[in-house]
């Protein structure tokens, strides 16, 4: 079945007590026993697993064509979780360009762990090649990357990583693609992580992460003792939001990268934009490797315009449309000045405007940074 069919039916199942089509939100935190004290229906307590969570996790993994998933409280979570499935001394590879609260994760709060990271060009596979070390257990892919919008070689990393043995493995984030846009399990990733705030969720009202993985592995096994044992988990109510918001996922991830399209290819031609980000266009470095493994390009882009970060900072306060705010894949659209929203040590540009392009008409869009630009 092709992936509209699988976001509305997967994971969802006619409530056998009502035959309501929606699902309930399972709010009890305690699920009964029998009397010999076996759990007849397979729930016990709700940190363990919950209705809404089970039906979430079975979507997610059919979506990303993997053999299990986790929900997660956050994005964010799911960094903590893997993290901590490595051992103290192990050492990770990661995107000099990744989302920077991946190596908050990795600096702040493994400090005393500690892991050891290497931050390398991801694109560039033979500084990735030359950067492994014995003690490598996992290769960090985020493609597109958050904000410059890079593209990674994924079957060509899963490669990399096999080649060098079974004991590196390979997680892509796929936040700015998602599930339905690009398919990192298919290609060799063993594992992807999703913030589901963003794209998945879609609509800006509740934060979560996910973990799907190919195969049982270690790494996954251990980050289910952090969301079962440890507590990392969404509420049933954020399940179920983020469940509702999946039903349109494909057809909302369409529209905004057809949008983010005609958004690119105006700011091009822009007298005031530097360079644009974004790998729809043909002039991206990473344009072909995207278009052979993503079947569109995303809603997010990022552009430089020409200045300095006065200039930046003027053209977003001027938008009237786009909402000043960070995150991401929602219905508005939404603009920010990157290198302030990630703070002291950022390594954006400072003349850097990322957008999160959303579902209003691209020709509004377009009217807004029009008058943005203008000064
Ligand atoms: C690519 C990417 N990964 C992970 C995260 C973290 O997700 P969360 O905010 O849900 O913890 C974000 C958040 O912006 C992100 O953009």
């Amino acid at each position: 079945m092709k992936i509209e069919t699988r976001a509305v039916h997967a994971g969802r199942h006619i409530d056998p007590a009502t035959g309501a089509v929606t699902p309930p939100i399972h709010l009890s935190t305690t699920f009964e026993r029998g009397p010999t004290g076996e759990y007849p229906l397979g729930y016990s307590y709700s940190r363990e697993n919950n209705p809404n969570r089970r039906a979430l996790e079975e979507c997610l993994a059919d979506l990303e064509g993997g053999k299990e998933a986790l929900a997660f409280s956050s994005g964010l979570a799911v960094v903590t979780a893997v993290v901590q499935g490595l051992q103290p001394g192990d050492h990770i590879l990661a995107p000099d360009d990744a989302y920077y609260g991946l190596r908050r994760v990795v600096g702040g709060v493994f400090e005393r762990w500690p892991v050891e990271a290497s931050y390398v060009d991801i694109t560039d596979l033979d500084a990735v090649a030359a950067a492994l070390r014995p003690n490598t257990r996992l290769i960090w892919v985020e493609t597109p990357s958050n904000p410059l919008l890079r593209i990674a070689d994924l079957a060509a990393l899963a490669r990399l990583a096999r080649a060098a043995g079974p004991h590196v493995m390979t997680i892509c984030d796929g936040t700015f693609a998602t599930p339905v846009l690009q398919r990192p399990l298919e290609v060799g990733i063993d594992l992807v992580t999703h913030s589901t705030t963003k794209y998945i969720g879609g609509h800006s009202d509740v934060i979560g992460g996910a973990l799907i993985t190919r195969h049982p592995n270690y790494l996954f096994e251990r980050a289910r003792l952090a969301q079962t044992y440890g507590g990392a988990v969404p509420s049933p109510f954020d399940c179920w939001l983020t469940l509702r918001g999946i039903g349109t996922l494909p057809y909302r991830v369409h529209a905004q990268s057809e949008n983010a399209m005609r958004v690119a290819r105006f700011l091009q031609r822009h007298p005031a934009v530097e360079v644009v980000h974004y790998p729809g266009l043909e002039e991206h470095p990473g344009h072909r490797i995207a278009a052979r493994q993503m079947s569109a390009f995303g809603g997010m882009l990022s552009f430089q315009v020409r200045g300095g970060v006065e200039t930046a900072m003027g053209a977003v306060a001027r938008c009237r449309l786009f909402t000043r705010a960070t995150s991401l894949g929602g219905a508005h659209s939404l603009v920010e000045h990157r290198a302030s929203v990630e703070g002291p040590g950022s390594k954006t540009p400072q003349n850097l405007i990322r957008l999160s392009i959303g579902l209003e008409h691209p020709d509004d869009l377009i009217e807004d940074l029009n008058q943005a630009l203008a000064g």
